[in-house]
């Protein structure tokens, strides 16, 4: 492949949001990038589902294809950026373009969680390679960060908000005192929310993008259907309102936590309660902050857009811009991506069996406002060794009212067997709402 042409031929997979972005900022910026790099970057086609299509960038209708081959299949196009998301389609056109040899780069983290490195084998035989900077925390360069400039280290934590819809749901919620669902109905208009809802809703999303890290810093890859996974659909005004009473906020948090002593690593994706000082704490709004600890460099915080047509080609056209390296190189087999090659997993490494996982927590109980009801939740959780840090009981307008408390340490087991048989209590309304709390320190001593 080791070419020293000074023109290199991009085809375009799909030209929505990311697409265009491509498109748009290779052509802003060709000179800078001509000037940095020694190439020429020509987008030679654009393949499309919909050709009619009304579209904000406008491009030349000869460039513009339905026919998806011409650009897979293509002699003269060196680079293929997938750019349509989704794992039907996109797996296919990913897996051909990888056998006819090209760089593929990609922004789709659902694709590489599910089938990275399927992809990563698929490019290694037939010399291509496979390039995914745009797939976690859009504009953020976290993926070159951890397989690059932080190849020193061992990661004993990262940690971080990886879904820009969630956090600009919460943010909004924490400033306005507004509800979920009133927040939620905005980011559609705004077009925040992905049409699976269920990707920013769930924490599908954030998951993916925790997975594709893990992998990049321990070597594993774990399974979504593993690791505790839960979104924001179940966060209230309260909850946010004694979070921030307490000192905290409440945040989307995908955390990779290894205990080296003990070789075992902890993945999760859940709303958290983080103390409000944490760099983390105060990304707002649609932002991404990733906190990445290693036993070389120590601490270090990235925040940036983490979506968005602009932030995200700007990943894309860095991968575009390795390629342009990777092509020129007459050593390829040297270069730090080719480690995907094979798994190089640490296949001793265990994953944390979520019951085992420990912590404090902060509980809310709907219940009926009677005698006695706070002694009998507290005597339950006192059998299973559980003691209450804090407890606040808000009146409400009606028969019934919130009891809100933290808890001192305990394991994830115990919360959920206490919070079971409370649940059945009658004076509970609802099953109790629990939300974990993160603080870093906890992880890093
Ligand atoms: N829905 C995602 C988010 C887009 O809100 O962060 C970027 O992956």
């Amino acid at each position: 492949m080791a070419d020293m042409r000074n023109i290199i031929n991009v085809g375009l997979l799909g030209y929505g949001v990311v697409g265009q972005g491509v498109f748009k900022n290779i052509e802003k910026n060709k000179e800078v990038l001509k000037k940095r790099l020694g190439v020429s970057f020509v987008i030679k086609y654009i393949a499309v589902k919909n050709l009619a299509l009304e579209r904000q960038v406008e491009v030349s209708p000869e460039i513009l294809t339905d026919d998806p081959n011409l650009v897979i299949n293509n002699k003269d196009i060196d680079v293929v950026c997938e750019l349509i998301g989704g794992t039907d389609a996109a797996l296919q056109f990913t897996e051909q373009a990888l056998k006819n040899g090209k760089i593929v780069i990609t922004a789709n983290k659902a694709l590489v969680c599910h089938h990275g490195q399927h992809l990563f084998d698929l490019a290694f035989r037939h010399g291509g390679h496979y390039l995914f900077e745009a797939s976690v925390a859009g504009g953020i360069p976290i993926i070159k960060t951890i397989n690059e400039a932080l190849i020193a280290n061992k990661f004993s934590l990262i940690y971080g908000i990886f879904n820009g819809t969630s956090n600009y749901i919460l943010t909004r919620m924490e400033k306005e005192g507004l509800a979920f669902e009133q927040i939620l109905k905005d980011a559609r208009e705004l077009g925040y929310v992905e049409s699976d809802e269920a990707l920013d809703l769930d924490g599908l999303d954030a998951a993916h993008k925790v997975i594709i890290l893990t992998f990049l810093a321990h070597g594993i890859w774990v399974k979504i259907e593993d690791i505790i996974c839960e979104g924001i659909r179940d966060i209230s005004r309260e909850d946010i309102s004694f979070a921030k009473d307490a000192g905290y906020r409440i945040k989307l948090i995908g955390l990779i936590s290894r205990d080296f002593s003990k070789n075992n690593l902890s993945v999760r994706l859940h709303p958290a309660l983080i103390p409000c000082n944490e760099s983390i704490a105060k990304v707002n709004d649609v932002y991404n902050g990733i906190s990445v600890t290693g036993d070389v460099v120590g601490t270090t915080i990235y925040t940036g857009r983490g979506a968005g047509q602009d932030a995200t080609s700007s990943s894309v056209i860095s991968d575009i811009a390795d390629s342009a390296a990777l092509l020129q190189s007459n050593d390829i087999s040297n270069f730090r991506l080719l480690k995907y090659k094979k798994n190089n997993g640490e296949l001793d490494l265990d994953l944390i069996e979520q019951s085992k996982l420990e912590g404090r927590y902060y509980i809310r109980f709907n219940v009926k406002d009677e005698e006695g009801v706070l002694a009998k939740i507290s005597k339950n959780f006192a059998k299973h060794h559980i003691s209450f840090a804090s407890v606040i009981q808000k009146e409400l307008c009606s028969d019934n009212t919130l009891i809100m408390v933290t808890t001192h340490q305990t394991n994830e087991y115990s919360i959920m067997v206490a919070c079971d048989e409370v649940n059945v209590f009658p004076a509970v309304i609802k099953k109790p709402s629990v939300i974990r709390i993160f603080n870093p320190k906890d992880y890093l001593e």
